[in-house]
């Protein structure tokens, strides 16, 4: 008999959430323009829109809150700070920043000269977004069997050696101030990269003399998986194998309201001196102060303590068996998900769950909208209104068309996980009613913020 695992904490503080009637959703979601980012979290029922901020931080979190020492400089919570960055991930320099894409602005503009080529293992929205502000073109080099939802290759986040060296060789390493290897890769469907790419990447690297810019966002959860998955990985600590990933970067650029467990933070973190130098000039302008870039002492502490919560075995596996408790029971519907499950989120195939609704009709968008129709559950589009537009102003058409339910750490119970698996099922066999959508407004950059949309055929919902 296989034991079964509860979570390993225990709860301390509740926040009621209110159950909506169907004709309440119908007009928020319409107020809403169809568009789940626009929709108020009042009316939202289980909030599946995005692991990022929505943590439910520790009691040792929140007595580190009260000891902030908001100091315009050289606040002590900084230097904790520095420390469990130090410790957990082994850069020597680090610079707070509001948030991860607050890092991500400071190391496009001071590495990426126009006309230069950014390869990443799949794009990042932020990401690729500041690269592109920059004058960069970036370049996908992660493996062809990331842009496959049911391919079960265990690292669907490595980098693909071969396209990366035909990128070097064409454009020439000094077009390539860095590569981007983002771990796991959000996009894909929240999928690790293995140590023994990150090996032989950086090996490569090295000798070409091209830097490897870390996105570290969910690398707490990407040595999980190969802890689970890598030979020879089983007993190591998380925590060992994420220095070992950590040294094979240069540096990184971080989001703290994922893996670190707060509710707004992140930091740049390099081991070379004269871009950490840079970064200080720049940080000021942008963000705030070397010592706070943009956070109070109190986010500082919490994100100190966050980082060394996040390394935790136990914790990671009871969160990363969370999400595939919602997948597996997906799966076993026949409802199609990115396999294998990720580690943040459980990501429905839009293109084969409505494959009588074209691209250019925004399946996914459709998606997550009927899904908070029928249930007041709220996810987020990952599909062609989250690639955007190229510069010439055709869309993107990605191959992964993709609803994400994203699963918030220490938030929601298995129970939860039930409710979303039931409404699943029920749009799943009732989803040829489910119509496409028609873009009514769309912003000229990061579009799917803000979009506005309109149900095409008048009938969106599933009843
Ligand atoms: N990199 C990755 C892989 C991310 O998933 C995110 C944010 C960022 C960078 C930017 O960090 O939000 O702190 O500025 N992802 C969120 C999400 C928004 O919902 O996936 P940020």
């Amino acid at each position: 008999m296989q034991r079964r695992q509860a979570e390993p904490y225990k709860i301390k503080v509740v926040e009621p959430i209110a159950v909506t009637t169907p004709q309440h959703r119908l007009r928020a979601i319409a107020e809403a323009g169809y568009n789940s980012f626009l929709l108020r979290s009042e009316d939202v029922y289980i909030d599946l829109l995005t692991d990022s901020g929505t943590s439910a931080m520790s009691d040792n979190q929140w007595a580190g809150m009260m000891l902030g020492d908001e100091a315009y400089a050289g606040s002590r919570n900084f230097y904790a700070l520095q420390e469990a960055v130090r410790d957990i991930y082994g850069y020597p320099h680090v610079i707070p920043t509001h948030q991860g894409r607050g890092a991500e602005h400071i190391i496009s503009q001071i590495l990426i000269r126009p006309g230069d080529y950014v390869p990443g293992n799949m794009y990042f929205t932020t990401t690729r977004a500041h690269q592109e502000r920059a004058g960069g073109t970036f370049v996908d080099v992660v493996i062809p069997e990331a842009h496959d939802p049911q391919n079960r290759h265990p690292f669907k986040g490595n980098v693909h050696l071969g396209k990366l060296r035909e990128l070097v060789d064409r454009v020439g390493a000094d077009r390539i101030p860095y590569l981007s290897l983002a771990v796991t890769v959000n996009m894909a469907g929240g999928q690790p990269v293995s140590l023994d790419n990150m090996r032989q990447v950086s090996a490569f690297c090295r000798e070409r003399g091209i830097r490897i810019m870390c996105d570290a966002t969910r690398c707490a959860e990407n040595a999980y998986f190969i802890k689970e998955r890598e030979a020879g990985q089983a007993d190591r600590p998380c925590r060992d194998i994420l220095k070992e990933m950590l040294s094979y970067t240069d540096g990184c650029t971080m989001s703290g309201k994922k893996d670190p467990l707060v509710n707004i933070g992140g930091f740049l973190a390099t081991r070379e001196f004269d871009v950490y130098q840079k970064a200080t000039q720049l940080v000021v302008l942008f963000e705030g102060m070397p010592s706070y870039g943009g956070l109070a002492g109190r986010d500082m502490e919490a994100m100190a303590r966050g980082i060394r919560e996040m390394v935790d075995d136990d914790y990671l596996a009871w969160r990363i068996g969370q999400v595939r408790y919602l997948g597996q029971q997906l799966l076993e519907a026949g409802v199609p998900i990115v396999e294998p499950i990720g580690g943040h989120a459980v990501y429905l195939d839009a293109r084969s769950f409505l494959p009588h609704i074209e691209q250019a009709q925004y399946p996914a968008q459709a998606l997550a909208a009927a899904l908070y129709l029928d249930s007041g559950v709220r996810a987020m589009e990952r599909g062609n209104v989250s690639a955007g537009r190229r510069p010439d102003g055709s869309e993107y058409f990605p191959r992964l068309e993709m609803v994400r339910l994203t699963i918030p750490r220490r938030v929601y119970t298995d129970r939860h996980m039930d409710v979303v698996a039931d409404s699943v099922m029920t749009l799943h066999r009732r989803r040829d009613r489910i119509q496409g959508l028609n873009m009514i407004y769309e912003p000229p950059t990061l579009r799917f913020f803000t979009a506005r949309f309109e149900p095409l055929g008048g009938m969106l919902a599933a009843d």
